[in-house]
């Protein structure tokens, strides 16, 4: 987990549910994701799980009976004021309808109806009731005064059926709460970040392909971390990573197909992240069936060169490329900033074991076109993403 939320006040509401006991793991997502969690359960809900759960998760009483838990009168009032995002996770059909009505008779709905903080909601109840014409009605009227809805995703229901209502997964709610509070505080706020991640694939026929080490995970930290600033992120991917929630996939296999979607994604942008392992040569000719092992001469597979992506896509927006080098790092780092007309070039060397493919750490310098080297520490990706971004930041703020 990362800082993302540090100093974040997030309210969680949890209301009777099955899936009530989730909520538990949301908090504690949210806690180690640096956020100050209050929690408001109603009645219902602490039938469900128990209060002393959260506190334990949390470090802080939730609320509970606000007539009976000897809080002050305003207490409602100030926990409305404190948030700085109210999660209603899970949303029984009975919370929606309060919400939507403006009813304030437990900690969760007056909370509710005295913030002016985002409200999300996930919902998670069965499909008869969520499919019912009144939770419809209760969910069209507060959409249209802005809550925001995540989900909920058809799967398997408490019932045993099949069917829409069920809550969405607790990382999946996380990242769409670190996604929400982005577009309210970050710096990244109202940009289109577009970030290229794993290795090409070029295929020799239906089942090979011609590839390379590359894991795509710096890419995926990359979109996380500009995720959590507010961005809306276009990932242009061929790894098979879970994609970071409120991330959009444009999944590709080539570096062809690459090509044609970085410039296609790159038109609205306000930076190009090229994290992808580009192959620099495809076979000649794919076979349009499997090469049988019989009867095939396996001495070679002739290649062409592919294009090279980050120097074809031309636009205004930040560049910013990587040199993957195993040999006199800085000095062909610097020749490729200035070849492929980046603004900034990260340059890794791959040969170190606990950095560049395949681990959660990288170490990295970041090279300019001042001539500037900023050397950084071993760190997670996601903080190579967020120092990176910091550089990007500061890039799109000179430019106005
Ligand atoms: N890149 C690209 N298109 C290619 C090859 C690379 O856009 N066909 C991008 C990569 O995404 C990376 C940067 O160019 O951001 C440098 O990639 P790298 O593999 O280090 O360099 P190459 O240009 O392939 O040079 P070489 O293989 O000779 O080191």
């Amino acid at each position: 987990m990362n800082g993302s939320l540090d100093g974040r006040t997030v309210v969680l509401g949890v209301s009777g549910s099955i899936a009530s006991y989730k909520a538990a793991d949301i908090a504690s997502r949210l806690v180690q994701t640096g956020a100050r969690v209050e929690v408001a359960l109603t009645r219902a809900a602490a039938e469900f799980i128990t209060p002393l759960t959260f506190r334990a998760l949390t470090g802080r009483s939730p609320y509970v009976d606000i007539f009976r838990d000897g809080a002050e009168g305003e207490a409602h009032v100030e926990l409305a004021r404190r948030a700085e995002l109210l999660l209603v996770a899970p949303a029984s059909a009975s919370t929606l309808a309060r919400l939507a009505h403006g009813l304030a008779d437990d900690a969760l709905s007056l909370t509710a109806l005295a913030t002016a903080a985002p409200v999300l909601v996930a919902p998670a109840m069965d499909s008869q009731m969520w499919e019912h014409a009144a939770t419809q009605a209760n969910r069209a009227l507060l959409a249209e005064r802005g809550v925001q809805f995540l989900g909920p995703v058809s799967g398997r229901l408490a019932s045993g059926r099949t069917g829409a209502g069920r809550m969405l997964e607790p990382a999946a709610i996380v990242d769409l709460v670190r996604a929400r509070l982005g577009r309210e505080h970050g710096d990244l706020a109202g940009r289109v970040i577009v970030v290229s991640a794993g290795g090409t694939r070029e295929a020799i026929d239906p089942v090979r392909f011609v590839g390379n080490h590359s894991s795509g995970k710096m890419g995926y930290a990359i979109a996380e971390a500009a995720r959590d600033r507010g961005a809306s992120v276009v990932l242009i991917s061929s790894a098979a990573l879970a994609v970071p929630g409120g991330v959009r996939l444009v999944a590709v296999e080539s570096a062809r197909d690459m090509l044609a979607a970085v410039q296609a994604e790159c038109a609205q942008a306000d930076a190009l992240i090229m994290a992808a392992a580009v192959a620099d040569y495809r076979p000649a000719e794919v076979a349009a069936r499997k090469i049988k092992r019989a009867g095939f001469d396996a001495r070679s597979v002739d290649l062409v060169q592919n294009p090279d992506i980050v120097a074809t896509v031309q636009g205004d927006f930040v560049k910013v490329a990587f040199a993957a080098e195993t040999d006199d790092l800085l000095a062909n780092a610097r020749k490729k900033l200035v070849a492929k007309g980046a603004h900034l070039m990260v340059a890794n060397d791959v040969t170190a074991t606990d950095a560049g493919f395949g681990v959660d750490t990288n170490r990295v310098t970041i090279l300019d076109t001042d001539g500037g080297v900023d050397e950084l520490p071993l760190l997670s990706k996601y903080e190579v993403g967020q120092r990176l971004l910091d550089r990007v930041v500061s890039l799109l703020g000179a430019r106005g």
